[in-house]
Formats: structure tokens, C-alpha cells, sequence
């Protein structure tokens, strides 16, 4: 194996699907980190199965053509906003409904004519971020929550997820929870960083008293802004940014084809 060929085996693909953008990105699973620019392309709208496949095979062959990118025939791995269970989609909250029943993986796998393995978008995140980021190293059930079109979460134990866990749908004082503490939902109803502090308090205290975690990740494009709303809430478990920012989506779905497929390991 030549020295390029070495390093490359670290790498594998990853896209990130979401309702504004579709990101992808060269992954190298040593260091959680991506190889390169990432690739963003706007979701199309409606977000259907065809036009979906349609840019995620684009980005897929503009990626391939970099020297870093793995073989043509390795897996690839993409995070979906939706329920995943083997592969078949289980939800639609924010993407068109025609995804719900839908295979997912085997639309992608015959679209890019490669196999394709579709994870739970916050799933995705949650594995980056207890490997590689703020979560590393933590025994016990770290929880991811992920805050952007909707709330999005991860339950991790000892480093496991279990997947599919939709703690953005708790039901809190009568609302589906992320209509009320979502980015999305700050920006619709023109609040600012105090007010939304006080219905992230309301939705983190109740998680808390569910699951009792040691870890409170939080993920999402509004990550960045969390000096103005973390410092505000009051709870007892510790409640940190994610370090991996916009890329844990994409890492995290590349993580999971490497663990499914134990390769990198
Ligand atoms: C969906 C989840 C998704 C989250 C973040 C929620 O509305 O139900 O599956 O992880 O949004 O995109």
C-alpha cells in the first residue's frame, strides 16, 4: 500500500442532509475531523426522494474526484432529519412526507450505485460529538440535543447510542417541545436570547428530571451563539457547546459506516 493509499484508508464520506442545506464532506476517522472543504448544496424544495438522491450524488461525485477520497465502492454514510430504523424512514417532522415508510438506504445505494447507510441526523451528531468532541470520555448517558429546524436528540450510553430517541417531540405545558424551543422557532417568534432562555430552561429542566444524565450536549447551527443562552440556565447537570459545530453531522455519518462495517477501527 503506497503512503497516500495508507492515509486514505482513514477516510470515508459523509453527507449531511438538512432542511436548508445539503452538506458533504471528506471524513478522516482518526481525527473526527474532514479532509478539505465540505461541499453545500441547498436543499431542494420540496425535499422529495428524487431531488434529494439527485444533489447528494452530486456531491458525492464532486467529492470523489479529490485525491482524498476513499474508493469508488465504499460505503458512504448520511444523516437524515427522520426516524431511521433499517434503513427505512419512520417520520418526516420538517422534510416532505413522502419520506415516511420510505428505504431510504436502498434508494441512495441504487441512486450512487454504492452502499449508502442513512442515520438519524442528531444520531449522527451525537456519535461525533462522544468520540470526538465534547462528549469524549464521559461514562454514563451523555445527551445530545441538537437545536436548528427542529430539536433533534442523541441518547448515549457509556458511549452507545440508542437510537432514535425524539426528545424534541416531548410533549411540555400542551406543545410539541421543538415548536416552542427550537432555533427555528427563536427566529419565527422574533424573541430574543432572554426569553429564549426561559423556555430552554423549561425544556432542559424536563429532560433532565426524565434521564438524569451526566452530559447535556448541545448541537446546532446556534451552537455558536451559546454564550448568549447557556450561561443563563440553571440545572444540575453540566451543559456544554458542541465542539464539532456544523461538521458533526457529517462526521457522525461517516462514523457509523466505519462502526457498522468495522473499518478504521
Ligand atoms: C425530527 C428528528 C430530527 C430533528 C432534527 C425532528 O423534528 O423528528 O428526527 O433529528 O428534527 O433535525
Amino acid at each position: 500500500m503506497s503512503k497516500s493509499d495508507k492515509k486514505k484508508s482513514n477516510h470515508l464520506i459523509g453527507i449531511d442532509i438538512g432542511g436548508t442545506g445539503i452538506k458533504g464532506g471528506i471524513v478522516d476517522l482518526k481525527k473526527g475531523k474532514l479532509v478539505g472543504e465540505r461541499v453545500r448544496i441547498e436543499t431542494p424544495q420540496p425535499a422529495a426522494p428524487e431531488p434529494v438522491a439527485d444533489v447528494v450524488a452530486h456531491i458525492v461525485d464532486e467529492l470523489s474526484q479529490r485525491d482524498e477520497a476513499p474508493d469508488t465502492d465504499t460505503p458512504v454514510g448520511v444523516a437524515f432529519p427522520a426516524i431511521i430504523q433499517h434503513g427505512v424512514a419512520r417520520s418526516a417532522a420538517n422534510v416532505d412526507k413522502s419520506w415516511i415508510d420510505f428505504e431510504v438506504n436502498k434508494h441512495f445505494s441504487e441512486r450512487l450505485g454504492r452502499p449508502v447507510e442513512v442515520i438519524n441526523d442528531a444520531d449522527s451528531a451525537g456519535l461525533a460529538e462522544v468520540r470526538y468532541g465534547a462528549g469524549a470520555g464521559i461514562d454514563g448517558t451523555v445527551l445530545v440535543i441538537t437545536l436548528g429546524t427542529g430539536i433533534g436528540s442523541a441518547f448515549v450510553f457509556d458511549g452507545q447510542l440508542v437510537p432514535n430517541a425524539e426528545l424534541g417531540h416531548l410533549e411540555i405545558d400542551g406543545f410539541d417541545a421543538e415548536t416552542k424551543a427550537s432555533a427555528v422557532a427563536r427566529e419565527r417568534d422574533g424573541i430574543g436570547w432572554e426569553d429564549y432562555s426561559v423556555r430552554l430552561q423549561r425544556y432542559f429542566s424536563h429532560v433532565e428530571f426524565l434521564f438524569s444524565p451526566e452530559l447535556f450536549v448541545v448541537g446546532g447551527g446556534i451552537s455558536k451563539r451559546a454564550d448568549e443562552y447557556l450561561p443563563r440556565l440553571k440545572l444540575r447537570t453540566p451543559i456544554v457547546p458542541a465542539e464539532l459545530k456544523n461538521e458533526a453531522g457529517i462526521v457522525g455519518a461517516a462514523l457509523q459506516v466505519a462502526i457498522h462495517h468495522k473499518l478504521h477501527k
